[in-house]
Formats: C-alpha cells, sequence, structure tokens
C-alpha cells in the first residue's frame, strides 16, 4: 500500500467501491480539490491506477467480509483519520417474478445492505475520538418497492432505514450518518436495464453533486431531483393509488 502523508489542514476520504463508477469520478473530482484519499475496492489493478492518478493510497478489500474491513479500516485509521468514509458499494440485477432467485437475494443483501452494516461496525469505534462524516449511497429505489427490482430496493430501504435509526445517536457522538440516494447513473449496473431510465447521468455529474453535498448540512443527498422528488411523492400515495400507478405507468408494457 502506498502511505499517503497528510499537508496541513488537507482534507481525507475513505472511498469504499472507488473502481469505477461513481465512486471513481468522485476520487477523481476530491483529488482535484486537493482531498488526500484512501481507496478500496475488490480490484487491486484499477485501484493501484486510480491511487497514481490521486495521489492517493489502495487498498483492495471485499466489504461483504467483515474481517477484512476490520483490517482494511485499521490501516486507513492507523495515522491521521479520514473526516469522511463513503460506503459506495453496491450491485443490482433486474429480477422478473418469472426469474425469483434467493441466491440473488442473499447476494444483493450482502453488497446494499450488510456491507454497510459490517462498514459501521469497523468505523464507528475508530471515528468516536475525533468526528466525522459517513455516507452510505443507498438508491431513490429505496424509497418503495418497484416491480422488477425487488432483491435491490428491499437491502437499499433496509440501509435507508439503518441509517434512519442511528442518526440521531450517532449525532450526539459528533458523527453525522447521511445517505446519497441518486436516481438513474450510467454504470455497469444500469447497463442491465432494458427499460429506459429517465433523466440518467453521468457517473461525472453524479460525482459533482454528492461532492457539493459533502459540506452541505441535511441527512440526504439527492438528485437529479426532478425524478427522486417524483419518486418521494409515489412513497407518500395510499397503497390502492400507488398500486394503480404501478401498474398504469410501470407495468402497462
Ligand atoms: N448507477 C445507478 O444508477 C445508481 C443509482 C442509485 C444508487 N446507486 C448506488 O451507487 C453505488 C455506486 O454505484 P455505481 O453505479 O457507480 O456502481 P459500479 O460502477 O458497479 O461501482 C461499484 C463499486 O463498488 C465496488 N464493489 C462492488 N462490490 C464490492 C464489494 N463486495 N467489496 C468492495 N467493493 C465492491 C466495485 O469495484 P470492484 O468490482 O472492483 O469490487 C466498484 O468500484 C452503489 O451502491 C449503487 O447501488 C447506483
Amino acid at each position: 500500500m502506498t502511505q499517503v502523508s497528510p499537508r496541513q489542514g488537507q482534507r481525507s476520504a475513505w472511498i469504499i467501491g472507488a473502481s469505477q463508477g461513481m465512486g471513481h469520478a468522485l476520487a477523481g473530482l476530491l483529488a482535484q480539490r486537493g482531498w488526500r484519499l484512501w481507496l478500496s475496492a475488490r480490484r487491486a489493478q484499477p485501484l493501484q491506477e486510480l491511487a497514481q492518478s490521486t495521489g492517493g493510497a489502495a487498498i483492495a478489500v471485499d466489504a461483504t467480509d467483515p474481517a477484512a474491513l476490520h483490517a482494511a479500516a485499521e490501516r486507513v485509521f492507523a495515522g491521521e483519520p479520514p473526516e469522511l468514509v463513503l460506503m459506495n458499494v453496491g450491485d443490482y440485477r433486474p429480477m422478473p417474478l418469472q426469474e425469483f432467485d434467493i441466491g440473488l437475494f442473499e447476494q444483493l443483501n450482502r453488497s446494499n445492505y450488510l456491507a454497510s452494516v459490517y462498514l459501521l461496525d469497523a468505523v464507528v469505534p475508530r471515528m468516536r475520538p475525533h468526528g466525522g462524516q459517513i455516507l452510505l449511497n443507498v438508491s431513490a429505489a429505496a424509497y418503495r418497492g418497484l416491480p422488477m427490482g425487488a432483491p435491490y430496493s428491499a437491502p437499499k430501504a433496509a440501509t435507508l432505514h439503518m441509517a434512519e435509526a442511528l442518526r440521531p445517536e450517532l449525532m450526539r457522538e459528533g458523527i453525522s450518518l447521511r445517505v446519497i440516494n441518486p436516481g438513474f447513473v450510467r454504470s455497469r449496473l444500469t447497463d442491465r436495464n432494458a427499460f429506459s431510465m429517465p433523466f440518467r447521468m453521468e457517473p461525472e455529474q453524479a460525482a459533482q453533486r454528492i461532492a457539493d453535498g459533502i459540506d452541505r448540512r441535511g441527512f440526504e443527498i439527492t438528485f437529479p431531483r426532478r425524478l427522486t422528488w417524483m419518486l418521494k411523492l409515489l412513497r407518500c400515495l395510499p397503497y390502492p393509488l400507488f398500486f394503480a400507478s404501478v401498474n398504469r405507468w410501470i407495468l402497462r408494457t
């Protein structure tokens, strides 16, 4: 692992899920803004390349392995601790009812929910002395269950509820637990969708929104608002109207 020495007053972050997509774009942007970075994902090669281009440190880890995540946290927090920890790991496959697959539920539960639980277990005790921010990249798909997405939106909803439940107590300890709820952002995950994705953004645009949201107050960073606020509205509908909308607008084809 390359060591990164802090400069006076330099901001710092640990991004887990940095080897591609939104996490990769965010790492590039934060490095441009002068941040010191620890970069994690499973594949070492793209991490090493990113570490070289950003001056960061690469720590390959599988976030669905709690012991490995603890070991990685120990390395990250060995020196000056990062002020921001971002859990950006996630996985997605569409699953129509005809392809119901418990293996997929288990797999996506590990990467979309349990990885965040393991991260909190690894970093909260280490962040207590200094405080800081923990960001979980959840999804606007967590707002409500939608067709074809049960194995994805269920663990994302669990992550969102967990964050809502833990935030008040963590705030008292000086740790701000927050969520990112994006709409569609082009990546290998959205490349698996055959349907049209309204207001889909590029990862660089998403990274910009996340970077700008880091210093804002509040629990949620969400974008693009014209989509995510429509989904929030769907969340407020009573069940008969909600299911009528799903049948009318989503299952109509
Ligand atoms: N794209 C969207 O439209 C969208 C919308 C809402 C929310 N999100 C959420 O945003 C996050 C990033 O999504 P993305 O679209 O940028 O996905 P992506 O391009 O697939 O990137 C995911 C990153 O996580 C890493 N990763 C995956 N599983 C891992 C594991 N078990 N341990 C460690 N690292 C792991 C991947 O690298 P390795 O493969 O090398 O491990 C990669 O760096 C995810 O949580 C996703 O659910 C995405």
